[in-house]
């Protein structure tokens, strides 16, 4: 699979993009502001389905084309295996002031967002990725829930249906604290929450030990010899006599969970154990990760993780998937930077950003295609 074309159309601060891109790698220079991220961003949204940045949908509208109720359009060519893919998200500002609709066409057909993911498989290397060690555990699922939503159809579609259902049990436990509604109620809500929560325990417990593995010998690669392991920390563990296979026993485990955690839940009128409460345990050198790594080492721990990212996804869709990189090489020392970029380009298809050219080694530039964005304009770099 290989992104041919990237169209925008009031998409952030592009008013009208036609990109067409070539495979291998593509370094987009710019200035800060210029846009490097919204391109980065428009192109990662093809592939998930939803911004990965934006608190609202609206943002991504241009200020303009939304002032005016208008829309924005995203639009990628894709020559893939089974032949060319047309993909294109519209987000329509309706009326002013209020939320955006969005509209999915996958060669000219409608689908819904959900039907996207998957199709342009992407990772994206973003410079504020030392969040997937120092920040919450929120991130680390997000991270998580993207990869293995591209990688597999059926943890996508479990993922989407889990946090429906976690809505409404949520809503049923606060109106049980409000003395508006019985608790047995709760029953049916139990089995759905099992259900739809088995099969995304289940893909998690099943892809993880994969998943630290390819993330280990990244972060070898990089640090140097440096160990770092990625496990699954679950708030539902397995029993020993939960089931055959790992949703059977993902199903017994929620279930015990959920039955343990009653009096906790009623207080606080929400669900406090499942798969939307899990994290990912990352420990260097024997220590956790987020106590004790240097900020270098973050670094180096999140390019990891997204380079075993890429490699779990080439694996489970059986084709490499697309790289981009926003602006992480500037912050890496020359031997990183090479290194990180040795593996990139071993991938098909890469687009790297930089607000600084000389942060790619020669030898790289050498052998890319090379871009300026500029006041919403993307060129040539000798040309712009
Ligand atoms: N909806 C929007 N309409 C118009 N402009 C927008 C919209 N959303 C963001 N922008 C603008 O897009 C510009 C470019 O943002 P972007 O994040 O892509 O910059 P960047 O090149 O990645 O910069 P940096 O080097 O600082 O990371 C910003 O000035 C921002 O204000
Ligand atoms: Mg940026």
């Amino acid at each position: 699979m290989r992104l041919a074309n990237l169209t925008l159309t009031n998409f952030r601060s592009y008013r009208q993009l036609d990109l067409a891109l070539s495979p291998g790698l593509t370094v987009v220079a710019g200035d800060n502001a210029e846009g490097k991220s919204n391109l980065l961003e428009a192109v990662y949204l093809l592939a998930i389905g939803k911004s990965y940045r934006a608190a609202v949908e609206r943002d991504l509208v241009s200020w303009q084309a939304a002032e005016e109720g208008g829309y924005a359009m995203l639009a990628a060519s894709l020559d893939g295996r089974g032949g060319p893919l047309e993909l294109r998200v519209a987000l329509d500002c309706g009326e002013a002031g209020g939320g955006v609709i969005k509209r999915v066409r996958v060669n000219g057909l409608p689908k819904r967002a959900l039907d996207l993911v998957g199709l342009m498989s992407a990772a994206l290397f973003a410079a504020d990725d030392v969040g997937l060690v120092f920040g919450p555990p929120a991130g680390r699922r997000r991270y998580l829930d993207v990869l293995l939503a591209q990688a597999s159809r059926r943890y996508a579609q479990a993922l989407a249906r889990y946090q429906k259902t976690l809505a409404q049990r949520n809503a049923l436990l606060r109106a049980m604290r409000e003395g508006r509604a019985r608790e047995d109620e709760l029953a049916f809500w139990d089995e759905s929450l099992a259900a739809e929560g088995a099969v995304v325990l289940g893909e998690r417990w099943a892809r993880v030990p994969g998943l630290g593995g390819y993330v280990a010998a990244a972060f070898e690669r990089l640090s140097g010899g440096g160990a770092l392991a990625v496990d699954y920390a679950a708030t539902a563990e397995p029993s020993p006599d939960g089931g055959a296979n790992d949703a059977d026993r993902a199903e017994a485990a929620i279930r015990a969970a959920l039955q343990a955690s009653r009096r906790q839940e009623r207080a606080q009128g929400m669900t406090v154990v499942g798969p939307h409460r899990d994290d990912l345990r990352l420990t260097l050198d024997g220590a956790a990760a987020s106590r004790h790594a240097s900020r270098g080492q973050a670094r180096l721990a999140a390019l990891a993780m997204r380079l075993g990212e890429a490699r779990l996804l080439a694996e489970s869709k059986g084709e490499p998937p697309l790289l981009l990189l926003d602006d992480v090489l500037s912050e890496l020392d020359e031997r990183r930077r090479a290194l990180v970029l040795e593996e990139v380009v071993s991938y098909p298809q890469a687009i790297v950003t930089t607000a600084d050219l000389n942060a790619v080694p020669r030898s790289f530039l050498a052998r890319a295609c090379a871009l300026r964005v500029s006041e919403g304009r993307i060129l040539p770099e000798e040309a712009a």
